[in-house]
């Protein structure tokens, strides 16, 4: 029996990978990435793995049993790319594939919800057995900005007074780890989200407390937001992503409290507080 894992040197997979080791053998691992090379430091069997190359799949996908497809980062592309992974997995006799989707992916009105849920259709199509993690949003997605934030005085964002239970890619990747490893998963969707719900607010009062400084938070207009990522030299598709995605938070579309994440892994998610606390230590 082997394991398969893509996306295995990004940033959630090389942590699946990490915690994967940990609960079994290394040997029945394997690493699907674009770099074999990029992805010796895994220290697992590594096969090259391109979404956008549906002629070398199915051979790279040869002996595996489970496996893990982590979505694509290539926003706009991933429909025809999680298509041609579940074609060569049907291909090579892959019995069991989990998907990392997004929370809620039917009703949420986050712009990245179509493509998950346009996958999560290829998958119950497929025939294969299957089973989707909704994945929330990660707690790193805010934190990230921590360094941002204290450089310029200010939280900045639209997400108003929307709750967001998310989550640090840690607990996710256990999560995944404890399904892919585990039985009574199959054909199942879980909705995975922090058991802690906070505002934009409430995550500035956070870094607030831990600097000692004065960070407020200050909600702007979407297009105010965008302008200003742009100022900052990020692209325009993506300064308008993250201005809309924080939209969608306001209406409650990151929000969460069935506590599915902390019921698999069998403990609590990562506080708020402990996220932030990463986030400081880096910026130092
Ligand atoms: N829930 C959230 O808040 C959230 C936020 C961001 C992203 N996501 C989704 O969750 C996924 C994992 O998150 P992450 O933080 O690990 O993202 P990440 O660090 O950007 O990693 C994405 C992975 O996808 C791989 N990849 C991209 N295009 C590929 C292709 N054509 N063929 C094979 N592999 C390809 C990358 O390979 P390389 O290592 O070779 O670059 C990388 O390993 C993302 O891809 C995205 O779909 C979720």
């Amino acid at each position: 029996m082997k394991i398969g894992v893509t996306g295995a040197t990004g940033q959630l997979g090389r942590l699946v990978v990490e915690k994967l080791k940990e609960r079994i053998t290394s040997e029945i691992i394997v690493a699907l990435v674009r770099s074999p090379q990029k992805a010796k430091y895994l220290d697992v069997e590594a096969r090259e793995f391109d979404y956008s190359k549906p002629g070398n799949l199915a051979d790279a996908l040869k002996g595996i049993d489970n496996l893990l497809l982590i979505s694509s980062n290539e926003m706009g592309q991933r429909v025809s790319q999680h298509i041609n992974v579940i074609k060569a997995a049907k291909e090579a006799g892959v019995k069991w594939i989990v998907y990392t989707s997004l929370l809620h992916a039917d009703t949420s009105s986050l712009s990245l919800a179509g493509e998950h849920l346009e996958t999560e259709v290829e998958l119950k199509k497929s025939g294969l057995m299957y089973t989707l993690l909704r994945n929330g949003w990660y707690t790193e997605n805010y934190t990230g900005s921590v360094k941002g934030a204290i450089a310029g005085g200010a939280f900045l964002g639209s997400a108003g007074d929307g709750k967001i239970s998310s989550a640090i890619r840690s607990d996710y990747a256990e999560a995944a780890t404890v399904v892919i490893t585990g039985k009574n998963h199959v054909g199942k969707i879980y909705e995975l989200a922090g058991d802690e719900a906070y505002t934009l607010t409430d995550l500035a009062a956070e870094i607030s407390k831990q600097t000692g400084k004065s960070i407020p938070y200050r909600n702007l207009p979407e297009n105010e937001y965008a302008s200003i990522l742009k100022s900052f030299g990020m692209p325009e598709g993506y300064a308008n992503a993250i201005a809309g995605w924080d939209i969608s938070a306001s209406k409650g579309d990151l929000f969460d409290n069935t506590h599915q994440l902390s019921k698999l892994i069998g403990r609590p998610t990562t506080s708020l507080t402990v996220a932030v606390k990463n986030a400081l230590a880096i910026t130092k």
